[in-house]
């Protein structure tokens, strides 16, 4: 390799100090070239070779280091945290006009011209209409021409130094350009980071070839970096920079006019956005907002809106600020982004309960920022109302400006010819494990009914089993669960029955003592009560509650299995406060072969429990007789001493059951303060109501005297 030799003279009187300066000026010229000119005149490795000569020079010789090398571009070492920064000037928010409409530029001028106190007469107000750039505030501080502190808006009044990552940003100057000695003492520049379009594609792509996590849109990327504790990422991420204003100035002639100062920030060789004008009057800055608004799309980074300004310094002065917000500035939005393709296909996603979600499928479209390939259709009820087809174009809009969604479908001619779409006509069964899918009748979602075999509801299933009140499996939480089922050791809770203490040992983060102890508890965990059983099923809509008045009102779990089996929704509903509803899904869980498959599994490997009579809904209430004994409650509000989970034990312990919701079955509803629908709906359905008080009173005349809570 060949690198490019400095001038004979310094050759000959070298010095370490003026080939740090030649190695700089011959890095700098190269960036320009590269950066500015785009026409390198040396290639990646000879550059390298020059940076790297100037950072071992200065690693080797610290008094070499100037703060504009372009070695600081690259980031020093990783922060525990960033430096909370005062400014020296409040970095204030401007008022948003969100009315999209031209009136809204028009009323600003109005505004101003009342404020002023100007008569119809007089000359219209001149403005420096300008870009509203979507992506990070920023604050720099030049002193005496060199970048010493950059910093974040924060809450306006501190922020955070972010100085190492600034400095990474290429096309921000870490030297103003001017005469060295005519350089303002303090200059601040405000203004936005954000990245580019072009440079966000080209970074998730490299990022995605790599198999590393892509950027969601600009604007994230742009202040997820700048809040990178490890510059060297910060570095990474292709960052632009727009100044708009300033801070605080110490020893510079401040130009007359905002489009003056931003003339001479970009004369400091400061990044000002050439889209910018000078606009007299309401119906200009209109004129202003209707033209960049058409041109929003083809630009090639992200604005939200506009920003118009009082040009004048002086009248801005004059006007002042409203609590934390100039007079003499608003923003002036653009509606959310839209824009249309064409809908390839409608696909499901399973969720972790089983929820079919639709997945509009797009052709790619670039929108808001990014580019959309598909959005959510949430459920069955939301595609009929939008009355969308596979095969459509569609309107996408970044709703907020970051989730996709489809607004609805171009209604060309050959709409009404396409096929209306029907989700479990589409998908009979599950995408994901077979299992059918059903939609009962008063619900919005579809889902899979294999909750014990489906792979998408796996780890919620397994936590749901080995929970408190389920089978209780101690120790068993969703980081093992996560592990175990992440390994394929378990994928139904019956698997769980077959793992040893040597499998689980092997596993991160777990002792031989831990997978003892949990083999232990997994182990215990196979003598359990038929309510348990059925709980821990994970059966929709079956509670702790009603998996008990199945277990006591049915006794055997073939006879459970028999009347579902025969889907004897009328034996079902005998059970108390089992309707329609609960007896349906309890049908259709039994009603999957692969269910029933884990629930054999799950006897074979052990589980048992003691089984009893029959018993029909009457017989069960008459079971325990009582003042609590075989009532109904149910609890609203907050009780002065018992939590919810004390008063339902006490109730319980009694031999009462508390259910969620009011009904006619219902014997007592327990109001503590702040109580709702449900005490509404109690006096409605004539049920008596009683407060903690009533409670206790109930229980002792029962006779029973909770352990915890007794009077002394
Ligand atoms: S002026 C006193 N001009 O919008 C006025 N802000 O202020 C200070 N923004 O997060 C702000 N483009 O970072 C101004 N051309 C522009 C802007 C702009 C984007 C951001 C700014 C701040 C938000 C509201």
């Amino acid at each position: 390799m060949t690198l490019p030799l400095p001038p004979e003279d310094l050759l000959a009187g070298d010095t370490l100090a003026t080939r740090a300066r030649w190695l700089r000026a011959e890095i700098e010229r190269h960036d320009h070239l590269y950066y500015d000119l785009d026409a390198p005149a040396i290639g990646d490795a000879e550059y390298d070779a020059l940076f790297r000569e100037l950072q071992a020079l200065e690693a080797a010789h610290p008094a070499l280091r100037a703060a504009d090398s372009p070695t600081q571009r690259v980031g020093g070492a990783p922060q525990p945290e960033f430096r909370a920064v005062r400014h020296a000037v409040p970095m204030l928010s401007i008022r948003t006009e969100t009315d999209f409409g031209e009136a809204a530029a028009v009323a600003f001028d109005a505004r101003v011209r009342r404020e002023l106190k100007l008569g119809d007469e007089a000359p219209p107000v001149e403005y420096c209409a300008e870009l509203k750039f979507d992506g990070l505030a920023m604050n720099l501080r030049y002193e005496h021409g060199l970048l010493v502190l950059a910093a974040t808006r924060g809450d306006g009044e501190t922020g955070e130094d972010v100085t190492q990552n600034v400095r990474t940003i290429r096309e921000l100057p870490l030297r103003l350009k001017g005469d060295p000695e005519s350089l303002p003492a303090v200059l601040e520049v405000r203004g936005e980071v954000y990245m580019r379009h072009d440079a966000f594609a080209r970074f998730n792509r490299e990022a995605a070839a790599r198999g590393e996590k892509t950027l969601v849109n600009p604007r994230n990327g742009a202040a997820g970096s700048i809040r990178q504790l490890d510059p060297k990422v910060a570095a990474s991420r292709p960052l632009s920079f727009f100044a708009y204003g300033i801070g605080e100035t110490v020893g510079w002639d401040i130009p007359a006019t905002h489009a003056g100062i931003l003339d001479a920030l970009a004369a400091f060789g400061i990044p000002v956005c050439g889209q910018r004008v000078v606009a007299k009057g309401g119906s200009e800055l209109a004129e202003f907002h209707r033209r960049i608004g058409a041109a929003r799309a083809t630009l090639p980074f992200a604005i939200d809106g506009v920003v118009y300004k009082v040009n004048s310094l002086a009248l801005q002065s004059e006007l002042g600020f409203v609590t934390r917000e100039p007079r003499w500035a608003v923003a002036h939005k653009f509606p959310a982004e839209e824009a249309t393709t064409r809908l390839l296909a409608i696909e499901v996603q399973v969720g972790r309960t089983g929820a079919l979600t639709p997945v509009a499928r797009l052709e790619p479209v670039f929108v808001g920022g990014v580019t959309v390939t598909n959005a959510t259709l949430h459920n069955q009820d939301e595609i009929t109302r939008k009355d969308v087809r596979v095969g459509d174009t569609v309107i996408v809009r970044r709703a907020g400006d970051v989730i996709p969604e489809i607004v609805g479908p171009v209604l060309d001619e050959e709409h009404a010819q396409r096929a209306c779409f029907d989700l479990i006509a589409a998908y009979p069964e599950c995408p994901v494990c077979g299992s059918h899918v059903v939609r009962g009748e008063d619900e919005a979602v579809a889902r899979c009914s294999g909750g014990l075999w489906c792979p998408a509801q796996r780890k919620q299933a397994l936590l749901h089993f080995a929970s408190r009140k389920a089978i209780d499996i101690e120790g068993l939480g969703d980081k093992l669960v996560e592990q175990l089922v992440d390994a394929g050791l378990v994928q139904t809770p019956a698997d769980l029955y077959a793992l040893d203490a040597g499998t689980l040992a092997a596993l991160e983060r777990m002792g031989e003592k831990s997978a003892a102890k949990l083999v232990a508890a997994i182990g215990k965990s196979r003598k359990t009560t038929l309510a348990r059983f059925i709980y821990a099923l994970g059966v929709r809509n079956v509670g702790e509650t009603t998996a008990r008045d199945l277990a006591r009102s049915f006794g055997a779990l073939d006879r459970l299995l028999a009347a579902a089996g025969s889907a004897d929704l009328e034996r079902l509903q005998r059970v108390p406060d089992v309707g329609p509803t609960v007896a349906a899904c309890v049908v259709d869980f039994f009603a999957e072969p692969h269910n029933l498959e884990v629930v054999a599994a799950l006897r074979s490997a052990g589980l048992e429990w003691e089984e009893g009579e029959e018993a029909l809904d009457e017989a069960v209430l008459a079971a325990a007789p009582g003042e609590v004994a075989g009532k109904t409650f149910v609890l609203t509000g907050t009780l002065p001493s018992l939590s919810r989970d004390e008063a339902k034990a006490l109730i319980e312990a009694a031999g009462g059951r508390v259910s969620g919701s009011v009904s006619k079955k219902t014997h007592y509803v327990v109001a503590g303060s702040e109580a709702g629908s449900k005490l509404e709906r109690a006096r409605q359905l004539g049920v008596e109501v009683i407060d903690e008080a009533g409670l206790h009173e109930l229980l002792k005349r029962q006779g029973f005297l909770p352990e915890q809570g007794e009077e002394q």
